[in-house]
């Protein structure tokens, strides 16, 4: 029997979750829209959300999962990588409630997580299988060999793929997160009414810093023969850029499955619920005959139920860490 509270707070939402013998019975998550009108994170502001919210979001998912502070067996956290303000919130809190009721503490990757984040609900997928993970800092291709024993593969050299979607996005005039929003205003466009040139990278890495560039050079041109080209032909940009970030993304996916030969294909992280690249993954699959697993929308960005699944998997093995743990920005796996 295992009852596990599971803190995340590596960015800008702060959640927690409870899982009971590998179910999920309370995933709580408070968003910070705060950063919206910064047209970014804060990492200081972040840190300070965190720490108004941390109590009442762990009360609410207690009451969710309808446990009390004694049945919790193990706390586990999000070590990194993230903001270290961020993760220093939920690390001491985790440390701290772990230390008052004697508890094991469990230290979780969040990359790792989003990964796990499949294991969930069915169906799963069984190993090996290749994940591309897809948030806002970062863009990995990995062989995922068992829970905890993953190797990356490819990964970006330089903007990750959210934030190729942010920054165009703030190019665009939209609010941040901008993600989401070039998603909406895609599905009202034509995705081939303008082209933008696929980086040129070696092997399954990627980069998307000289795609941004092509994009504010292209609106510059246009805007010098029209001034409103952008508010006219929004969801047509839109619809291309999107396109041009799946195609990218699914290249070096197609490319990874080949030289691996492995069939069994995810997506994680935030980007992950984008309508685009569900879909069209979704094609590649009845074209190449790939399994694809595509995670729930609630799990495909930041939340505390993949820190929780993952801490299951560790509890298990007794994967356990002592009160001297801190926080790790720069995680690798
Ligand atoms: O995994 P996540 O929640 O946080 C990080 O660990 O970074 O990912 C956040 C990123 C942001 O860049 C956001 O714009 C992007 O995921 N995102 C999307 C969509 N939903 C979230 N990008 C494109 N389309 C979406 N529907
Ligand atoms: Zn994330």
């Amino acid at each position: 029997m295992s009852v596990i509270l599971a803190i995340e707070s590596s960015c800008d939402e702060t959640s927690v979750a409870i899982c009971n013998n590998g179910k999920i019975t309370a995933n709580v998550i408070a968003n910070q829209t705060i950063h919206e009108n910064y047209g970014g994170v804060i990492p200081e502001l972040a840190s300070r959300v965190h720490q108004q919210n941390i109590v009442p979001v762990v009360q609410q998912a207690l009451i969710d999962a309808k446990v009390t502070k004694k049945d919790i067996n193990a706390v586990a956290f999000t070590r990194g990588p993230g903001l270290l303000g961020s993760l220093l919130v939920g690390v001491s809190f985790a440390k701290s409630f772990a230390l008052a009721l004697d508890l094991p503490l469990i230290a979780v990757n969040h990359m790792q997580a989003h990964i796990l984040a499949h294991f969930i609900d069915e169906p799963k997928p069984s190993f090996p299988f290749l994940c591309l993970t897809v948030s806002g800092g970062h863009t990995q291709i990995v062989l995922v060999k068992d829970y905890f024993d993953m190797e990356i593969v490819g990964e970006t050299l330089d903007d990750a793929a959210g934030e190729a979607f942010d920054k165009t996005a703030k190019i665009l005039n939209l609010p941040y997160p901008g993600g989401p929003l070039i998603d909406k205003h895609a599905r009202e466009g034509n995705p081939l009414a303008y082209k933008f040139p696929e980086p040129q990278i070696k092997g399954l890495d990627y980069s998307f810093s000289g795609f941004k560039t092509a994009i504010l050079y292209f609106l510059r041109d246009q805007e010098k023969e029209d001034p409103d080209f952008i508010q006219k032909h929004l969801n047509d940009i839109c619809a291309s850029v999107q396109h041009s970030i799946v195609q990218i993304l699914l290249n070096k996916l197609k490319k990874a499955a080949k030289q691996y030969g492995i069939k069994d294909i995810a997506i994680a992280g935030g980007v992950s619920a984008n309508s685009g690249l569900r879909n069209s993954l979704a094609e590649l699959a009845a074209e190449l005959g790939w399994n694809v697993f595509i995670p729930a929308f609630e799990y495909c960005t930041d939340n505390a139920a993949m820190i929780a699944i993952a801490g299951y998997h560790k509890y298990l093995n007794k994967d356990f860490v002592g009160q001297d743990i801190a926080p790790a920005a720069r995680m690798v796996f």
